[in-house]
């Protein structure tokens, strides 16, 4: 299967390492051959019709100089040309506009290409839109690696809990904020203080709005209730409330009665709710650090909670890949 990458930022690299390390014991394991013929970064792309020396152009010094690179070229103008099956979208979330990812979705739909992506924007704007037109054009979009990183919710369902009807889902689906606030618990620090520290040490990023005021887990939260729930709404739809105002002593109290302040995600009788609540200290989203919990409320299967890691280059990677995998497999 021939494909294209879109983006050569951290997710991209893991991947495209992964890729380079495992692409015999895929085809072993599966019979299928991965060859990425284009990589695209804003000024231009590395293009090799024949298949990219992936380590190469991941180790390069100087990507420009590279034998492979073409200045200036794009995505959206090449698509036609690249003669790929799928492509991989992995550009910035934007939950404004979900540019650029928006355009490359479509693009390469239009041009008979399956999608991955990792890339929350479009699907938070635009879930029954893009579905609607990949069904139109009978192609797949898979976005295992858009909520709870490495977490495998979306194969899981489909693979694993087929006959289910999800009733509810809760989660934890924002590490920073999962971080930050277990730091105000252990060390009884201040917000604006922990929050420092997480700058400090690589765990929230400068404008930290998008982790702290709730949007992030909502543009989550958004496509876990289209694509599990099957229920039609947008990144509007969520009631927010961010973690800025929870106090040291609040958390303090709520430990004196049993409870920890966690920052939940929530769709429960069609209720879209991103907030600080109360939860148990023996509760399974009692969690430290940065990691991830989404809860499944099923009817067969019954309660589900799966925790793991939501962000990292290698563990982003590992779920774009076995999406990538799967189209493949499904191509064959
Ligand atoms: N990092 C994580 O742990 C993680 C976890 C889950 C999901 N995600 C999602 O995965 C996506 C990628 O994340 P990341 O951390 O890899 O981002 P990143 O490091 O910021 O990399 C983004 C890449 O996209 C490229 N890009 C931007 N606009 C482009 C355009 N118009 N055409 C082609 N390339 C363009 C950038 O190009 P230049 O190199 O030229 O700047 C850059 O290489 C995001 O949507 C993010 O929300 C990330």
């Amino acid at each position: 299967m021939r494909i294209a990458v879109i983006g050569f930022g951290t997710v991209s690299k893991s991947l495209l390492k992964v890729l380079a390390e495992k692409s015999k014991l895929i085809l072993n394991a599966y019979g299928v051959e991965i060859k990425t013929v284009a990589v695209f970064k804003r000024d231009g792309a590395f293009i090799n019709n024949n298949g990219l020396d992936l380590e190469r152009i991941v180790n390069s010094q100087n990507y420009r100089n590279e034998v492979d690179w073409v200045n200036s070229a794009d995505f959206n103008k090449l698509a036609g040309e690249l003669n790929c099956d799928c492509a991989v979208e992995l550009t910035p979330t934007n939950v404004e506009t979900s540019e650029p990812g928006l355009s490359h979705i479509k693009t390469a739909l239009e041009q008979n290409m399956d999608v991955v992506t990792a890339n929350k924007g479009p699907l938070a704007l635009y879930y029954p839109e893009l579905m609607d037109l990949a069904n139109q054009v009978k192609k797949r979009i898979l976005f295992e690696a858009t909520v709870a990183g490495a977490i495998p919710i979306f194969n899981l369902v489909r693979n694993t809990l087929r006959a289910n009807k999800i009733i509810s889902v809760k989660g934890i689906l924002n590490g920073t904020t999962n971080y930050i606030l277990s730091r105000m618990t252990s060390e009884k620090l201040p917000f604006k203080i922990v929050l420092k520290e997480a700058q400090k040490l690589g765990f929230a990023e400068a404008d930290p709005s998008y982790d702290v005021d709730g949007i992030d887990a909502a543009a989550k939260l958004v496509i876990l209730s289209n694509a599990l729930l099957k229920q039609e709404c947008r990144f509007k739809d969520v009631n927010r409330q961010g973690i800025k105002d929870i106090t040291p002593e609040a958390i303090e109290l709520a430990r004196k009665d049993g409870f920890l302040i966690k920052h939940l995600a929530t769709n429960e009788n069609g209720v879209l709710e991103v907030a600080p609540r109360l939860v148990e200290v023996d509760s399974s989203f009692a969690v430290n650090g940065s990691l991830n919990v989404v809860k499944l409320q099923t009817d067969l299967a019954k309660d589900l909670t799966l925790i793991g890691r939501g962000a990292g280059g290698v563990e982003t990677a590992s779920s774009v890949l076995n999406d990538i995998i799967e189209i493949a497999i499904l191509r064959r």
